[in-house]
């Protein structure tokens, strides 16, 4: 039984801060940017930096000369500060046309808007491009009036994202209570937290009784942390250790919270979604999942049904098993399922070497600390990382680690964790370590292509030092998102001939509200707490998509489950932010495939607007159950009523198309699936197909034309795949329903998977 997923790892908790990131600003906007600059490349003709960089700046304004149509300029570039130490570069006032003209000049390096006073939580949902001016959050309201359940492991009620300023009152159609237990009464809740209840019979059948699980207080995080990330109302001047600070909130900030505290049984779980249900929620969420049973065995499964047809949309994690296939779990159809991907978002630390040449390297180590001028043992002998004994000789020094001498980063950062070293600079390619890797050393890992600069310093230097200064947050690294390495993999096990996961949305190194009290970071034999904590699973990825399907709620109140499921898939994006096809980082950055992201990483704009969307109801589940050959016992167990016939089994009208085949030498190679779409648009509207299939497949679809009168209307199309060329274990495509001029572009993946 796979209970709360968070993506596990020697020491699991970390801590960071997050900054907005008003990357994408109005050019009339001017604001203070950091720049970093190359020295090494500084003219000879001038004296210091300082005069280099003022000479920058200079140019800028110059470059003014040039006609500008629009907005005339009302003020100029002004420098505000040089830098030396920390970095070398420079702050200045600057609009965006002038940072887009300094990327152009010899030794600019980088730059990125100052982000003074704005402490941000869920940078995530900047990263979705959800915007208080437009799309999908206005549209919504911000989530107003939607109740969404959270299953999962409690609520720590004092946390300030639980604050109910703002919000409405509770609707008088919600039937749930706040309960007494343990630390725990009624006055906890108010407008933001309207519901928490704990359901724990099982546990205590099961096991003995558990004082824990008598209370809905949460003594995990956990479920602090996903319910803050659903729907976490504004919090002004967050901080951690007064490092930075500015306003925390969650994907639907106006969305109310019930939680439902279950225990990792089934019986509990069952029972705090049917209490769900009846309590009139929109949306479950639920960060956890049962591996390898099949669906009439399967609580979540089996209450999703129930869920499903009183028009609650489940959205559940896919689980941490990854990067294996066939390892995914929640993967019924009726659910919405989620898998992880990383941000564009990097924790680093400068190493500044002492020749003044400096890099950014991966780092967490969470105090607020500058390690200035220590020296460096650079010795073969030591390199490896691997013996406490030989570190010893190097106290109270910088080491360097190399990972290629078979010791993994973890290994090395666990041994010297035992040493006196001072720190230690890692060189390292492993991209998986920094998903969810902590690093309680002060320490550094140098990307290998960053190796070069350090190994010639050591070379040449007599003796060679460095400066390290951590907490240092980049935005809009990239590639991202990339699929989580630990991202559970489809086909589903137990119900393979549906292509799961559905979607991809944030989930590694996300930062939401946790428990109060509670060690987040450490650093030696020092603990740290902090309110808001930083972790990593598909457990992150899921309330995302739960806030998602919260505001497609609260902006289309009349769509059904599966409607609000097929805008998210259809419209979700399988391109990175550097508009390559999203990478796997279970597979060594190759592309992702549908098995590992589904449609695509969610894009909630865009969701609020899809076009045509693929609708399904409760009979039709049935119906595939049927074709599927589950007896009308298990049907019965699923619907948990007999007012379902078998009378007409059908394949689903679902936004993905999957062909799974556990007959490798089937004699069936020819597929033909059949779909109908609904017109969600504004009215009459055209739609032509177009599609595009790898290794052998190919794909007819008919008609190839889609003509709708009427918002609403219903039109159907068949799709015929021919397999019987493919060559290797899975091929894949899209199949894609564009309009006039592209304004809707409805996209499915089509995947065909055979086992040998
Ligand atoms: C509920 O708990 C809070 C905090 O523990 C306490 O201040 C309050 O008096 C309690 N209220 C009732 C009705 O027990
Ligand atoms: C923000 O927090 C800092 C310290 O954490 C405090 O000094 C400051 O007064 C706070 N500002 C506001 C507006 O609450
Ligand atoms: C490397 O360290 C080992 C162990 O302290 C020592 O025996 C050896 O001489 C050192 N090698 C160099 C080149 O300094
Ligand atoms: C450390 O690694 C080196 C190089 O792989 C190896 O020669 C040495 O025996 C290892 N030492 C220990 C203590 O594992
Ligand atoms: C390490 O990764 C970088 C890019 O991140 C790449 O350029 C370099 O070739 C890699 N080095 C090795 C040895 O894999
Ligand atoms: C269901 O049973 C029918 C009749 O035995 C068979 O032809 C079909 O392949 C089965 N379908 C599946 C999905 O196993
Ligand atoms: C089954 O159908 C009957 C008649 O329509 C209805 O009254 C009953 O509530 C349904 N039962 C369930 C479990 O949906
Ligand atoms: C499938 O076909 C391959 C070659 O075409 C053959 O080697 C293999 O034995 C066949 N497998 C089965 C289960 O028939």
């Amino acid at each position: 039984m796979r209970a709360l997923e968070i993506a596990s790892f020697p020491l699991l908790f970390f801590v960071w801060f997050l900054f907005a990131s008003p990357e994408f600003a109005l050019a009339a906007d001017r604001k203070t940017y950091i720049v970093h600059m190359d020295k090494s490349m500084m003219p000879k003709a001038f004296a210091t930096h300082g005069h280099w960089y003022s000479s920058v700046i200079n140019s800028l304004r110059t470059s003014y000369g040039l006609p500008r149509s629009s907005v005339a300029p009302v003020s100029r570039p002004s420098l505000l500060y040089t830098y030396d130490n920390a970095i070398h570069g420079f702050s200045a006032v600057l609009s965006l046309q002038e940072v887009h003209n300094l990327k152009n000049m010899k030794g600019y390096v980088s730059s990125y808007p100052e982000k003074l006073g704005k402490f941000d939580t869920t940078h995530t949902t900047e990263f979705l491009s959800l915007n208080p001016n437009s799309g999908l959050w206005p549209a919504s309201q911000f989530g107003k009036g939607v109740i969404v359940g959270m299953i999962d492991s409690g609520v720590w009620p004092e946390s300030q994202s639980y604050n109910d300023n703002g919000m409405p009152e509770i609707p008088a159609r919600w039937k749930g209570v706040c309960q007494t237990g343990p630390d725990f009464n009624s006055s906890l809740c108010n407008r933001k937290l309207i519901g928490a209840q704990f359901f724990s019979k099982g546990a205590k059948a099961a096991s003995n009784s558990i004082d824990d699980y008598n209370s809905p207080r949460d003594e995990e995080g956990h479920g602090t942390h996903t319910s803050t990330t659903v729907a976490g109302n504004y919090v002004e001047n967050v901080s951690f250790f007064g490092y930075a600070s500015g306003t925390a909130r969650g994907v639907a900030p106006r969305a109310m919270l019930a939680m439902y505290k279950v225990s990792g049984y089934s019986s509990d779980i069952l029972a705090g979604m049917d209490q769900a249900i009846a309590d009139g929620v929109d949306v479950i969420s639920i960060s956890m999942g049962i591996d390898g049973v099949p669906p009439y065995e399967d609580p979540v499964a089996i209450a999703a049904f129930a869920a499903m047809e009183k028009g609650v949309l489940v959205s559940a994690s896919a689980g941490n098993e990854g990067p294996t296939f066939m390892t995914l779990h929640n993967g019924i159809p009726w659910m919405l399922t989620t898998g992880a991907g990383t941000i564009d978002r990097q924790f680093s630390a400068i190493l500044t070497l002492g020749n003044g040449n400096y890099v950014y390297g991966w780092s967490l180590f969470p105090l607020d600390a500058w390690m200035v001028d220590l020296s460096i043992v650079y010795n073969e002998t030591l390199s490896p990382c691997n013996s406490s004994e030989l570190l010893s000789k190097a106290a109270g020094q910088l080491v360097v680690c190399q990972t290629d001498t078979g010791r993994s980063l973890a290994s090395q950062i666990h041994t010297l964790s035992q040493t006196q070293v001072a720190g230690a600079i890692f060189l390292s390619n492993d991209t998986t370590y920094a998903e969810i890797g902590d690093l309680p050393i002060p320490g550094v890992v140098l990307n290998l292509a960053d190796a070069p600069l350090l190994i010639n310093y050591l070379k040449s230097a007599k003796d060679p030092s460095a400066s390290i200064k951590f907490q240092q947050t980049l935005l809009g690294t990239n590639p991202a998102p990339a699929v989580a390495f630990y991202s559970s993999r489809g086909p589903s096990p137990t119900y393979p001939s549906i292509l799961k996961p559905d979607v991809l949305a944030p989930g590694s190194k996300v930062l939401a509200a946790w428990k109060g009290n509670a060690a987040t970071a450490r650093y030696g034999n020092l603990y740290l707490s902090s309110e808001y904590n930083v972790v990593s699973g598909t457990s992150m990825a899921c309330p995302h998509s739960s806030g998602v399907a919260a505001l497609l709620k609260g902006a289309h109140p009349d769509w059904s489950p599966a409607a609000i499921r097929s805008a998210m898939m259809t419209t979700a994006n399988h391109l990175d932010n550097t508009l390559s096809p999203i990478k796997d980082n279970g597979l060594y950055l190759e592309q992702a495939s549908p098995l590992a992201m589904g449609a695509g990483h969610i894009d909630p704009n865009k969701a609020l607007d899809p076009g045509l969307v693929y609708d399904v109801g409760a009979q039709d589940y049935v119906n595939h159950l049927c074709l599927m050959n589950y007896t009308s016992k298990q049907i019965a167990a699923i619907t948990r009523s007999s007012n379902y016939s078998c009378t007409s089994p059908a394949d689903l009208n679902y936004p993905s198309f999957m062909i799974f085949s556990d007959k490798a030498n089937s004699s069936s190679t020819s597929i033909e699936f059949k779909r109908t779409v609904t017109n969600v648009g504004d009215g009459a509207a055209t739609y032509k197909v177009k599609w595009t299939v790898s290794n052998g497949l190919s794909v007819k679809v008919t008609p190839d034309t889609l003509v709708f009168h009427d918002k609403n209307e219903k039109l159907s199309f068949t799709v015929s795949v021919e397999t019987d060329k493919m060559k290797g274990q899975f091929s894949y495509g899209t199949l894609v329903w564009e309009d006039d001029g592209a304004k809707h572009s409805v996209r499915s993946p089509v995947l065909a998977y055979k086992i040998y």
